[in-house]
């Protein structure tokens, strides 16, 4: 039996984990998503030819490698026939390798519509993608949600009659529009008639796969601080993007995880609000949002960037049971003259090297830098360690000496080729 390799975030989000995916899955047969919906923005550049995928596994891009949208995702059909459209308008195999959950949840309009209202009556904004994620959830463990299998029920009608009546209720109480239930209903039994061809269960075709001793990758979504239960709540997402979530999400069995890559970027990102100890607000958080492109994939918001944070990488690692990490945009990091690495919180002026997602310990703590030279060159044609120039080369040490993971995977560049192996 194969085992199955995870691709995980280890900060908040955007760490590059489609185009890592990507890489992996060139070789592998089946690739997976398993949390998350199209709150999720995943780039991944193709002889400059950049995709944007939201909901479909970037394995799909492999046009060889089955690509599953896990029970643990939360799907907006719309969105997704949209993704399939642009696939194949591309010329990629979405009908011969995309496979979707039966169990998926399905966001509705109403979802969207709460999302909204939601963020719109909180004092403290989390800055939520407003794509419909935490209402779905919540009607998932409320259970009240709608699953991919309901559309083809003979009762589908009656169903989601049940759900937008309840839903117009709380609109009504609350003095907004009502959701219009005919143009739902005929929306959603169009989507069910494009995407029954791609509908099955998932769980038992994984495991086949398993059986077959194929190769099998698992692409996270968002990352282990956006966790409901791990990250820093309550400015996190609404689901489980660490490796308890890969099970729940897919099927899987301990037993089937096999190596762990956490993806991380040379520097750091946060999009959304709350604690963000490594965040630059001056003029050097700018230059590197500007070097980095870090413009959200999904809501082209302006990412907040700042210095990568080892202490929460480690936070990471134990959480996660990271085995390798994989280093993105270290071409970017090397365009600075100097660069900062987190290796120690000050709190209470005491020096701390263990993370917790407190937030009076995030928002007062101060981080202890060790600086690094930059300058690197154009390094985006190396494809061995061995070629990197000498900075980069004691960078990637430090990270290794401080964490006790390999750093196995180097981004050195956007497109699929620019990465380092070891
Ligand atoms: P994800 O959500 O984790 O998949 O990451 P995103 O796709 O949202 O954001 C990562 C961004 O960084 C994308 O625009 C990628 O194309 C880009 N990227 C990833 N790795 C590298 C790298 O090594 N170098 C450069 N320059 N860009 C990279
Ligand atoms: P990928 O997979 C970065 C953030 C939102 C917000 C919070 C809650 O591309 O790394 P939600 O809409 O999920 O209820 O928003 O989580 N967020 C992400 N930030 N990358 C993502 O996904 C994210 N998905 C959600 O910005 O702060
Ligand atoms: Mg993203």
């Amino acid at each position: 039996m194969s085992k199955v390799s995870v691709v995980l975030g280890c900060f908040y989000g955007d760490e590059g984990k489609g185009r890592t995916t990507d890489y992996l899955a060139q070789t592998a047969d089946m690739s997976i998503r398993a949390t998350g919906g199209n709150n999720a923005g995943h780039t991944v550049t193709i002889d400059n030819v950049k995709y944007a995928l939201h909901l479909v596994p970037s394995g799909i891009l492999s046009n060889h490698t089955i690509a599953v949208i896990g029970n643990g995702v939360v799907i907006d059909p719309k969105v997704l026939i949209e993704e399939i459209n642009m696939l194949k308008e591309n010329g990629i195999k979405v009908d011969e390798y995309l496979k979707i959950s039966d169990k998926a949840h399905l966001i509705l309009p109403y979802h969207c519509m709460l999302d909204a209202l939601l963020e719109d009556k909180r004092t403290n904004k989390i800055g939520t993608t407003k794509r419909g994620i935490g209402p779905c959830y919540c009607d998932k463990f409320e259970r009240s949600g709608l699953r991919v299998e309901d559309l083809y029920k003979s009762n589908f009608k009656e169903l989601l009659k049940e759900q937008i009546d309840k839903k117009n209720e709380l609109f009504a109480a609350n003095g907004y529009d009502k959701c219009n239930f005919k143009e739902i209903y005929k929306s959603y039994t169009e989507y069910a008639k494009v995407l029954k061809p791609y509908v099955c269960d998932t769980i038992n075709l994984i495991h086949q796969a398993l059986k077959d001793d194929k190769n099998v990758v698992c692409e996270g979504a968002q990352a282990t601080l956006l966790d409901i239960d791990f990250g820093s709540y309550p400015y996190v997402t609404s689901s489980n993007p660490t490796i308890g979530g890969i099970l729940t999400g897919t099927g899987l069995s301990h037993k089937d995880i096999g190596d762990v890559y956490g993806v991380i970027k040379a520097y750091s990102s946060r999009v959304g609000e709350g604690p963000y100890v490594t965040e630059l607000t001056d003029e050097t958080g700018d230059l590197i949002r500007e070097l980095g492109h870090e413009y959200g994939t999904t809501t082209k918001r302006p990412r907040r960037c700042g210095w990568l944070d080892l202490v929460a990488l480690n936070y990471s690692i134990k959480l996660n049971g990271i085995t390798y990490i994989n280093l993105n945009h270290l071409d970017t990091i090397g365009k600075l003259d100097k660069f900062k690495v987190c290796y120690a919180y000050e709190f209470e002026g005491q020096e701390t090297y263990d993370f917790t997602t407190n937030e009076e310990f995030l928002r007062n703590s101060k981080p202890l830098y060790k600086e690094f030279e930059g300058n690197f060159g154009d390094i985006s044609n190396c494809r061995t360690f061995d070629e990197l120039p000498i900075n980069a080369k004691k960078y990637i040490n430090y990270i290794e000496e401080y964490t006790g993971c390999t750093v196995k995977l180097i981004g050195v560049g956007a497109d699929r080729e620019c990465m380092i192996i070891r």
